[in-house]
């Protein structure tokens, strides 16, 4: 007799992103022909050679071994560095933890983190994998609210927030939305965790895409603070800065030394180290930094302020995301929900995009952290999500034909 699997995890429902990425690829083997995909964040440049070189010599010379779950010294001066010059932060390399990807090391701050019955506050319109890896941990995910521009405000959290509340997550540029959050905003956010005595992780994937104002670290608003007293953990990744998704490489700054030591724990378990090679392409990528960030962001700057405008004109964008790589489409006119515009789109198309509530799904968990049934917030049965890293021809090829399918849409309800 096969055993049943009654856990938390088997109660948690996979991510819109799983469901149309196996919907791509079944359309792109029956139809034989090549997909628009705008629906996944991988970028359409690559790493610099000095990045890949530095990964192949590591290997030829046979740094292939464990290095220590902390990660390699060297990557993680470099890291501290660049925390100081860029970011603002104050950190050290014993608070700082290496890991497979910024997704890893975010998963394992929220098991760092987690008590039986305890809350996390996260943003209504969210990266759906924030609420998986919250309820793998054990938390309770609670939505807060976003105003019409997606920004977040104190009064919002505090009003959803409970004495079960131990964590505040905060993701700036975000994604799906773009939206960037100004001193201000985040001064705000930052008194009421202190106030309330949260944690405060703060996801900053997307710190080098930022295209009409600075990036604003969060934590650099602790500098000055005692150690021992901070409350923000940030996440960073390779992956987007540098596209090295593939590489799978992050790392977590901890706020305090309390936090770094019982992280050390969690990731002994459950990942005994990352990989070396990638941690010398690490190197390699923070010393070239300056370049290659600047490059990057360029070449996501001109896709949005080429392909993006004709969406706007169309009505299903109200302005340029101000950072990030994904746009928010409101495809309400076309009078079919999120789900049944991305099938079509697809089918009739040929272009692939997310639907926008799955970036909205609000889990009811019951005692034991098992989701007993989920829904989605009804203003996001309109949306739907596009990335515009990809390949500008891919992107506007994409955008074009989207654009023929509303208006195929409104022709047919006309
Ligand atoms: C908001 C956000 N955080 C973290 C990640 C994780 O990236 P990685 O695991 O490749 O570092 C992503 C990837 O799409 C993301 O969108």
């Amino acid at each position: 007799m096969t055993p049943a699997i009654h856990s938390a995890a088997e109660s948690i429902p996979s991510s819109c992103l799983h469901g149309i990425f196996r919907a791509a690829e079944e359309q792109e083997k029956q139809a034989g022909v090549d997909v628009m995909k705008l629906h996944v964040g991988d970028p359409y440049f690559n790493p610099g050679e000095d990045v890949a070189a530095a990964f192949v010599d590591a290997v030829q010379r046979g740094e292939t071994k464990y290095t220590g779950v902390e990660g390699m010294t060297a990557l993680r001066e470099a890291a501290v560095e660049k925390l100081r010059v860029d970011n603002g932060i104050d950190s050290d390399v014993s608070r700082l933890l290496i890991s497979p990807g910024s997704c890893q090391g975010l998963a394992a701050l929220l098991q760092t983190l987690a008590e039986p019955g305890a809350e996390i506050l996260l943003p209504e319109l969210h990266w759906p994998v924030h609420v998986q890896q919250s309820l793998l941990a054990g938390f309770r995910p609670v939505l807060y609210r976003l105003d019409e521009n997606f920004h977040p405000d104190a009064d919002s959290i505090a009003a959803v927030a409970t004495p079960r509340t131990k964590v505040l997550l905060i993701n700036s540029p975000a994604n799906p939305t773009g939206a960037i959050l100004d001193r201000a905003e985040i001064e705000s956010l930052l008194q009421l965790a202190r106030e309330r005595g949260w944690h405060v992780i703060s996801d900053e994937a997307y710190e080098h895409f930022t295209y009409d104002r600075e990036h604003l670290s969060v934590a650099s608003l602790e500098r000055d603070v005692p150690v021992a007293e901070r409350i923000v953990h940030s996440v960073f990744t390779f992956s987007k800065s540098f596209a090295m998704t593939g590489y799978r490489l992050g790392y977590v700054a901890l706020a305090n030394d309390k936090a770094a030591d019982v992280m050390k724990v969690v990731q002994e378990a459950n990942i005994i180290g990352t990989s070396t090679p990638a941690q010398y392409a690490g190197i390699a990528a923070l010393a070239s930094r300056a370049q290659s960030t600047a490059a990057n962001r360029k070449l996501v700057q001109h896709n949005r302020d080429v392909a993006l405008p004709p969406l706007i004109d169309a009505g299903l964008l109200r302005e340029l995301p101000a950072g990030g790589w994904y746009a928010m489409l409101d495809v309400g006119r076309t009078g079919l929900d999120s789900e049944t515009f991305a099938t079509k789109l697809l089918e009739a198309k040929g272009v692939a995009v997310v639907p926008g509530n799955g970036f909205a799904m609000r889990p009811h968990v019951d005692d034991h952290g098992r989701v007993t049934s989920h829904d989605y917030a009804p203003w996001a049965q309109h949306l739907v999500r596009i990335a515009f890293c990809v390949d500008p021809t891919w992107l506007e090829n994409g955008i074009g034909r989207l654009l023929e399918f509303v208006e195929e849409c409104d022709e047919r309800s006309a």
